[in-house]
């Protein structure tokens, strides 16, 4: 099974190529697009960490031999904390070392933290040169390897560091996620009901048809197949719309803005990504609620799907509701003082706004408590009223 989707974006143009086993093909996929217009070089730097290195670096490298390019690597630690400019130095290094030209090409092989880091020292060296993302993880092949935002970590700050640089070619290979630890794995469908929820009523709905998802090995080969599809596939549309985030790509930043004050609050340390994402969509979808603006019924929903991916529901009794309020005014998407939610209408779509106001979202934060309690307690998923 090979799936493919365009994403349009004049002359920053790709593909997403999606196939089980394609790893192999890699150096075959990244010579055939190469055009007159387009060249990818003959000088390829693979990099990747030690773990997943270890797992898939000889056959990308193989595979790139065998389609005739120069191979060299760079090999970074591993996890976010490594995510800063003394890794982007590194890449540096190694393309000086090996005479990197502008025409040549970063292949980013791992999760979000490398095809962050390779994205930057790609969109940078020599002003930018070719980038080729091979996401390891369901997080990276749903989201943060397709739509050009690369960046690295400020000590004072996620993500503080960046530039917008898409990548030329994004290759996944679903088979990968076979190695991929299961509560990553869980933490990358947050992302995908992430879009169920803003884009893809369908999506959502095929989910919710799973009997189970928490691990890669309740979801049949097809459902997995389309879930990355349709995840690409919204990602894509709403980055050709709106490329740099002046409006529209802000919808995918659905439960990322109390996920952030719940990650930053915790230090990182307590919380995945997508597991901050999930406990930001719930109360966004508290708020919503609130607001007026969709009904508890979809609510319930959003709440049994995130249970079933097996993620988190409960903010942390130690974390006050006021520290998160208070947390909220440092996020990065804070404009003119306003804080911006994106709030759901109905499942498949959301909209963006700055206003809420901090008693709403105090209030949605202690109703998510209180329900989450109840559902420990009661298993009172029933209980909610409609
Ligand atoms: P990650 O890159 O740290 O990977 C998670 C863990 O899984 C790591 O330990 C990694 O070594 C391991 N791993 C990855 N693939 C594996 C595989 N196939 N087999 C075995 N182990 C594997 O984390 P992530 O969740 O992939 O990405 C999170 C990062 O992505 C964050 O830094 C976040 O800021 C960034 N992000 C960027 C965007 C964007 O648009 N650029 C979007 C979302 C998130
Ligand atoms: N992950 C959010 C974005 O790419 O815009």
């Amino acid at each position: 099974m090979t799936s493919i989707i365009h994403v349009n974006l004049a002359q920053d143009s790709y593909k997403i190529v999606s196939a089980a086993g394609c790893l192999d093909n890699l150096g075959a996929l990244i010579a055939s697009t190469h055009t007159q217009s387009r060249d990818l070089g003959r000088s390829v730097i693979v990099v990747s960490n030690p773990i997943i290195f270890r797992h898939y670096g000889l056959r990308v490298i193989n595979s790139l031999e065998a389609a005739g390019f120069t191979v060299n690597s760079c090999i970074l630690p591993a996890g976010e904390r490594h995510k800063t400019l003394a890794s982007v130095e590194k890449i540096y290094n190694t393309a000086l070392k090996h005479r990197l030209e502008r025409s040549d090409t970063l292949v980013a092989l791992g999760g979000g933290v490398i095809g962050d880091i390779t994205g930057f020292a790609a969109a940078t060296w020599l002003r930018g040169i070719n980038l080729v993302q091979v996401p390891t993880s369901l997080l990276a092949m749903v989201d943060s390897a397709v739509g050009g935002k690369t960046g690295v970590n400020h000590p004072q700050g996620k993500n503080l560091i960046g530039a917008f640089h898409q990548p030329r070619l994004v290759a996944i290979d679903p088979e990968v996620l076979s190695t991929l630890p299961a509560r990553e794995f869980r933490a990358g469908l947050a992302e995908v009901i992430k879009y169920g929820v803003i884009w893809d009523a369908a999506l959502f709905y095929h989910l919710e048809a799973a009997t189970n998802l928490s691990q890669l090995r309740f979801l049949r080969p097809e459902l997995l197949q389309l879930v990355i599809e349709r995840s690409c596939k919204a990602k894509a549309n709403i980055v050709e719309q709106d490329e740099k985030e002046s409006s529209l790509r802000a919808l995918l930043n659905y439960g990322h803005t109390i996920g952030h004050a719940i990650e930053s609050l915790t230090y990182y340390r307590q919380f995945k990504h997508g597991e901050a994402v999930a406990l930001g969509m719930l109360a966004a979808s508290e708020i919503a609620v609130a607001s007026g603006t969709w009904s508890r019924t979809e609510a319930k929903k959003l709440l049994a799907l995130i249970q079933k991916a097996g993620l988190p529901t409960a903010i942390p009794a130690e974390l006050d509701v006021s520290a998160i309020v208070k947390a909220l005014s440092l996020d990065k998407k804070v404009k003119n003082g306003k804080v911006r939610f994106i709030l759901p209408v109905k499942i498949g779509e959301a909209f963006i706004t700055d206003q809420v106001s901090p008693e709403i979202v105090t209030q949605a934060l202690h109703r998510l408590r209180s329900l989450t309690v109840e559902q420990n307690s009661l298993s009172a998923l029933d209980l909610l009223p409609a």
